[in-house]
């Protein structure tokens, strides 16, 4: 087994809208500057777990326009393997409308395009590189056939998974038990618990519920109050760092990627999940979502800070 982190979904372009608040249905607001940059949760996922320090494989589909190309190259410039992102005719290339207002707050609406087509079909063309991989990181941003599909090819090889459950989804309870790792945030865990989530006291009920399914460790993440870890039947709150928030878009995103490079390197579960924090906490004080993904050396900074 190599030490490669495979991470398997979507790539999305962001296009994003600064404006003053997110506007309510059928409200039009006048916003502030447009920008486009490399969004997606999976390919977030993979460029901060590639710049946390991690040998990264990528297994997604694009479309064959000009969006697909310049992923490519941005995915190759962050030393991405890229031998299975594949450019397909059959579709554009995913896009992501956000809106982030003045409280770096964010609404998001995705057009999956070709995300809609990685099919377990593109699993079975990856199979070699999944089994030799050490951990495999996914989301819901690609079709849930393709994630039950995924679940059962790692199992033979022992080979552990990280299901981010992003966006929220209702999800089949017979995949929980084969989940290594659930990392849902407040909204997710909610949805899954069935069980409102509002504090941390309320993220501990939900969390002992959602373990009740099978997970083997699960990690809450709480925004600007950090991580709830459930590991070894015990709960407990591992604070993020303080920061000044100005986008908190793919927050989420870089948590998980800096957790699948944590676990890769063998850290204990508190040093992994404070690894986290510290790129997260970083990733929110700088706009867009792929830009934001912090490098090793910050990330270590702000670690040894505390
Ligand atoms: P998003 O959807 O905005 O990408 P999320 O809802 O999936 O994020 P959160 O729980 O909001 O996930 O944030 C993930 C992690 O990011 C937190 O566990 C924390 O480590 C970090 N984080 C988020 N917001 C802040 C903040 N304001 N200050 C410091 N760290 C933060
Ligand atoms: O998690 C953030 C991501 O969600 C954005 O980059 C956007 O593309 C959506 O997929």
């Amino acid at each position: 087994m190599d030490k490669s982190i495979v991470v398997i979904g979507s790539y999305n372009i962001d296009m994003v809208v600064q404006a003053p608040r997110i506007p309510s249905p059928g409200e039009t607001i006048l916003g502030g500057t447009f920008s486009m940059v490399a969004g997606g949760k999976g390919a977030n996922q993979a460029v901060a777990a590639a710049r946390s320090g991690g040998s990264v494989k990528f297994i997604a589909r694009l479309g064959d326009d000009m969006f697909g190309h310049q992923a490519i190259e941005g995915l190759k410039a962050d030393h991405i393997d890229t031998t299975h992102v594949v450019q397909t005719p059959e579709a554009a290339s995913g896009v992501a409308l956000i809106t982030v207002s003045d409280e770096g707050e964010n609404a998001i609406t995705v057009a999956s395009g070709a995300n809609a087509l990685l099919l377990p079909d593109a699993i079975d063309q990856a199979d070699a590189m999944l089994a030799s991989a050490a951990i495999v990181l996914i989301q819901l941003e690609t079709p849930l056939e393709t994630i039950s599909h995924v679940m059962n090819r790692c199992e033979a090889p022992g080979v552990p998974v990280i299901l981010n459950p992003a966006p929220a989804l209702p999800l089949d309870d017979a995949i929980f038990s084969k989940v290594a790792v659930l990392t849902p945030n407040e909204t997710e865990a909610a949805l899954i618990s069935g069980l409102p989530v509002t504090d941390v006291e309320s993220a501990k009920r939900a969390g002992e519920a959602i373990l009740a399914k099978g997970v083997g460790t699960l990690i809450i993440t709480l925004g600007s109050e950090g991580a709830l870890l459930f590991e070894g039947g015990t709960s407990r709150l591992i604070p993020t760092f303080p920061v000044d928030a100005v986008d908190t878009t793919g927050a989420g995103d870089t948590f998980n990627g800096a957790l699948s490079v944590a676990m890769s390197e063998g850290k204990s579960w508190e040093d992994a999940v404070t690894f986290a924090n510290a790129a997260a906490a970083l990733s929110v004080t700088v706009f867009g979502a792929q830009p934001s993904a912090p490098r090793r050396d910050d990330i270590d900074a702000l670690v040894s800070s505390r």
